[in-house]
């Protein structure tokens, strides 16, 4: 019988040579599967001599073992070297410092509004809305500022661009939020107690005005609701808002065409170091237009001036913002300054309440 150790070495390059799993399994299978090499060898076992098959069998044997053994380590050497290999390129340092998670805060806007929303809702005005681009009937005439009236003028107005020939009504983006009382009137008829916060837009930018900025519109509505109760309610309302016992307000008579009579109301404040103070000081900040609402606005909000009476108010929400939490320049609310909004933002989650306190 012929020597076997060129089969052996044969056998054993291959088997180092296999670089991965399955090419060791395919080289098991040349060798000992059962159309393998070393088996074919091993059935030509039976047709030798009993002296024959004694060495050579012994042989045989030995050399199977030998390629099962050298499989084995081989494939096992494969695995450890794969995981060596994953292991070095999965590595995390669990000791780095973790990264800190983008925090949002709530815009000052939107805190403010909510504290407004919530004074009023406690006395038991409901939120009414309006569209911000707005046709001039609803934001002109229907509030008794006719076509040739200066108002037009004085509100800056934003026009929306119309191609010749178009016979569609006119809209403008809202210069103020009281065509909301229209429109909540034809709703709800009367009696009604409505407040109306939102957007509004005016041509106009300096460090108290930006082209777009937020009033809040006020709206009550009954059979005897007097000026004496319009001003109860707003010293209530700024009393509550900014959580002070001496907030003082001036009542300067005023003129707009939809509340007859009309009156401006201003705040005490002080401007102390570019810091912005509510309570005390020499100055006074206009923070809102108000009166009794005019019969014709009754009336075209399809109301019976005879039967019925009350006050409207319209307050600029950015100022009061910019008085309660000290924020000198408006232009920055609309900035987008993330170290601003960081600054002067409130956490989410801080829902302002009435028993909670509003600003905690
Ligand atoms: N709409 C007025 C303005 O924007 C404010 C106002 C509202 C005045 C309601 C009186 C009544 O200036």
């Amino acid at each position: 019988m012929d020597d076997l150790t060129p089969l052996r070495q044969l056998w054993l390059d291959r088997i180092n040579s296999a670089t991965d799993p399955a090419a060791i399994e395919e080289v098991r299978l040349a060798a000992l599967g059962k159309k393998g090499e070393i088996s074919l060898k091993m059935r030509e076992l039976g047709k030798m001599t009993p002296e024959e098959r004694q060495t050579i069998g012994r042989s045989l044997n030995e050399l199977r073992d030998e390629i099962d053994a050298a499989l084995r380590a081989r494939k096992l050497s494969l695995e450890d070297a794969a995981l060596e290999a994953r292991l070095a390129e999965e590595w995390l340092d669990v000791t780095l410092p973790g990264r800190p998670r983008p925090r949002g805060t709530i815009h000052p806007i939107s805190q403010v509004t909510e504290e407004i929303t919530e004074i009023f809702a406690d006395m038991g005005f409901a939120v009414a809305e309006g569209p911000q681009v707005e046709s001039d009937w609803y934001n002109f005439d229907a509030l008794n500022i006719a076509p040739e009236h200066p108002a037009r003028q004085e509100h800056d107005t934003f026009f929306m661009h119309r191609e010749p020939g178009d016979d569609r009504p006119p809209h403008v983006l809202r210069t103020h939020t009281s065509p909301v009382q229209i429109r909540a009137m034809q709703d709800q008829g009367a009696p009604i107690r409505v407040i109306a916060p939102g957007r509004v837009y005016r041509m106009d930018m300096d460090q108290t005005h930006t082209p777009m900025f937020h009033q809040i519109e006020g709206l009550a509505i009954g059979r005897d609701i007097s000026m004496a109760q319009l001003k109860w309610t707003l010293e209530e309302f700024c009393r509550a808002f900014f959580e002070v016992d001496e907030v003082e307000l001036r009542f300067r008579a005023s003129h707009f065409p939809f509340t007859e009579p009309s009156a401006e109301v201003d705040i005490r404040c002080s401007w102390e170091g570019g810091q912005l103070k509510v309570g005390q000081g020499d100055s006074w900040l206009e923070i809102l237009g108000s009166g009794m609402v005019h019969p014709h606005v009754l009336r075209s909000a399809g109301i019976n001036p005879d039967e019925w009476q009350g006050f409207a108010f319209g307050i600029g929400i950015d100022r009061l913002a910019m008085l309660k939490y000290g924020i000198p320049d408006l232009r920055a609310f609309f900035e987008s300054d993330l170290r601003w909004l960081r600054n002067y933002g409130f956490a989410a989650g801080d829902t302002p309440s009435l028993s909670g306190g509003l600003s905690a």
